[in-house]
């Protein structure tokens, strides 16, 4: 195969990328932005980053609070992270318009978004200045999952979460399932399908995964985090 490459100028071509809600502020006058440049910085101890403009009003909330939520987007709720992404908190009351649920975090003061199916609350350790964007380094202080996402085995099924994410301007869904991490070094798997370029992705016999059994309804007392927050502003 002959590879021809062209030489763009440099600029952003990280894809896909994800597409977070994120929340700040403090409950009462709470705020969304939607954000794309955002991502894991560090696993031990968890920290994630966003990357936000000066000039975007949550900017102004973030640093006062140095706290924020990431709420993943799931398909359902990509015309609101769209919206959230094109209007800004100065003019409009995004929960409100978006009628979308504040729930009451547990370690910042800033509501978590009720109905995205992953929370993850931070606390700002840096900020880093880099251009037109500064870096909002967190530590990751507590994460919620909706349990119509757990398993029985107490496993999060991400792929019943249906997240999005973006790629140049359009937004995706999550796509078909091609392996498990390190199903490319298994011998049962090389055996079968050969190594790295030989494998036909289309045909290959894949580890399949067991379908997992997601939990039913709470039934047995347990609130979810969306109940137990209509039941505080009761
Ligand atoms: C898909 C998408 C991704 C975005 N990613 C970012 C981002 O990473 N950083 C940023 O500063 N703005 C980003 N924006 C723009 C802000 O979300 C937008 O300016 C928003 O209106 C700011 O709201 P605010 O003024 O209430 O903070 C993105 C917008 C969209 C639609």
């Amino acid at each position: 195969m002959r590879i021809i490459k062209k030489q763009l100028k440099p600029c952003i071509m990280m894809a896909p990328t994800p597409v977070a809600m994120v929340s700040c502020g403090d409950y009462e006058h709470a705020n969304i932005i939607t954000v794309a440049w955002a991502g894991v910085a560090c696993s031990q101890p968890p920290k994630l980053y966003i990357s936000v403009r000066p000039e975007r009003y949550s900017y102004e909330l973030i640093k006062a609070s140095g706290e924020f939520v990431v709420n993943l987007t799931p398909q359902h709720l990509t015309a609101a992270a769209d919206f959230c992404g094109f209007r800004s908190g100065r003019q409009v009351d995004k929960f409100a318009e978006m009628k979308l649920t504040k729930v009451h975090g547990k370690a910042v003061s800033c509501p978590l978004i009720g109905e995205c199916p992953v929370n993850i609350e931070c606390k700002v350790s840096n900020i880093v200045p880099l251009g037109c964007h500064d870096m909002f380094i967190a530590n990751v202080v507590a994460v919620h999952v909706d349990s119509s996402i757990m398993t029985e085995q107490g496993r999060v099924d991400l792929e019943a979460a249906k997240l999005i994410s973006a790629q140049h301007g359009e937004y995706y869904g999550t796509g078909k399932h091609l392996g498990r991490l390190g199903f490319a070094v298994q011998k049962k798997f090389i055996r079968k399908n050969g190594k790295g370029t030989d494998v036909d992705m289309q045909h290959a016999t894949l580890t399949k995964r067991k379908p997992p059994k997601t939990k039913k309804p709470n039934t047995d007392g347990q609130q979810t985090v969306a109940q137990s927050d209509k039941q505080d502003k009761k």
